[in-house]
């Protein structure tokens, strides 16, 4: 429990993580398969205020919006959405619960609590249903990565976790974030099943995130970090942290930075065990929730019974 506790307090370093964290770490560190170049400073000493302030500043969700190619030349334009993201909720919305799928989440009794807030975002395939007293019942935003969408197993087309929700999907693109070489060879194709459930779903609203987003968080995660961090895209719960944070006037995570709960439970729909789920092996997970860890607002004693971090919203923060 000695790295849970340096975690609370934000200090901690990969040096801690075991053996097998640290190798799988290098070895992304030196594949570095999305071609990344950081080229932006390091400032790992920022206070809370300038981190909120750098964060404001950058982070512009960003959706296709098929006014590039190749998709300009798709028809794209007249495929995404009408109404972007941003302007789904005009006037913002006040309180918003980001639910992290970690197997901590067991027993935490939190449903009621995360089912109070305006709006609640939830990942991938993680259910509610029989975890409703833990997780509650309230889905606003579901984000997704491309696995989902092209993994029959999960049934994208009708399984009904991904009806009457704004959906968000992603996938690793090149650093360069260059549109043609992505649509060439995405990770997972993404793009077919999107076409097609837009034509059929034309009133869900639905958006795939721009890689310059994905890799714009990167850049400010490495940038506020000592370590060289994995040179990877950043995991859906950061991404979905930093969505709702534009959205929203004040968002509540809830079992990103594990609780006393904390567990090798990946998932807590899934009987399957690994640490990386919680610390990170592909993602820079790790850093991400150290990052997250220095912009709690919340009760320290509310991190460690409920893993409940509080961030304030970006449109609210004075630079
Ligand atoms: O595994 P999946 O990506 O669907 O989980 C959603 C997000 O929840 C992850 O991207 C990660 O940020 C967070 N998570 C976590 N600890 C876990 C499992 C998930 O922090 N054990």
């Amino acid at each position: 429990r000695a790295f849970l506790h340096r975690l609370w307090k934000g200090n901690v370093s990969s040096k801690m993580l075991n053996p097998r964290l640290q190798k799988a770490m290098k070895d992304y560190l030196s594949a570095n398969k999305h071609g990344v170049r950081f080229r932006g400073r390091r400032a790992a000493g920022r206070s809370r205020a300038a981190l909120l302030c750098a964060l404001r500043r950058r982070v512009q969700v960003r959706t296709l919006d098929g006014t590039e190619p190749p998709f300009s030349a798709l028809g794209w334009q007249a495929l995404v959405p009408a109404v972007p993201l941003g302007q789904l909720h005009p006037r913002g919305l006040r309180t918003c619960a980001v639910v992290m799928s970690a197997g901590a989440i067991l027993n935490s009794s939190l449903g009621e609590e995360i089912d109070s807030h305006d709006a609640v975002l939830r990942f991938n395939a993680a259910p509610t249903r029989g975890y409703e007293r833990d997780v509650g019942n309230k889905t606003t935003v579901r984000v997704v990565n491309s696995q989902i969408l092209t993994n029959p197993n999960h049934h994208f087309i009708d399984s009904s976790l991904y009806k009457d929700v704004i959906l968000v999907a992603w996938d690793p693109a090149p650093y360069s974030a260059n549109l043609n070489l992505w649509y060439k060879k995405p990770d997972y194709n993404l793009f077919t099943p999107y076409v097609q459930h837009r034509q059929r779903n034309p009133n869900q609203p639905f958006y795939i995130l721009h890689p310059k987003f994905i890799w714009q968080l990167w850049d400010i995660i490495q940038e506020n970090t000592k370590e060289k961090i994995q040179p990877n895209p950043p995991s859906s719960g950061f991404i979905g942290i930093l969505i709702m944070m534009s959205l929203c006037s004040e968002v509540h995570v809830y079992e990103y930075i594990p609780s006393v709960r904390q567990t090798e439970l990946c998932h807590y729909h899934e009987l399957y065990y690994d640490a990386a789920c919680t610390l990170g092996a592909y993602h820079p997970l790790l850093y991400e929730k150290l990052l997250v860890q220095r912009l709690n607002t919340g009760a320290q004693g509310d991190l460690h019974r409920k893993g409940k971090v509080v961030l304030p919203g970006l449109r609210a923060v004075h630079c």
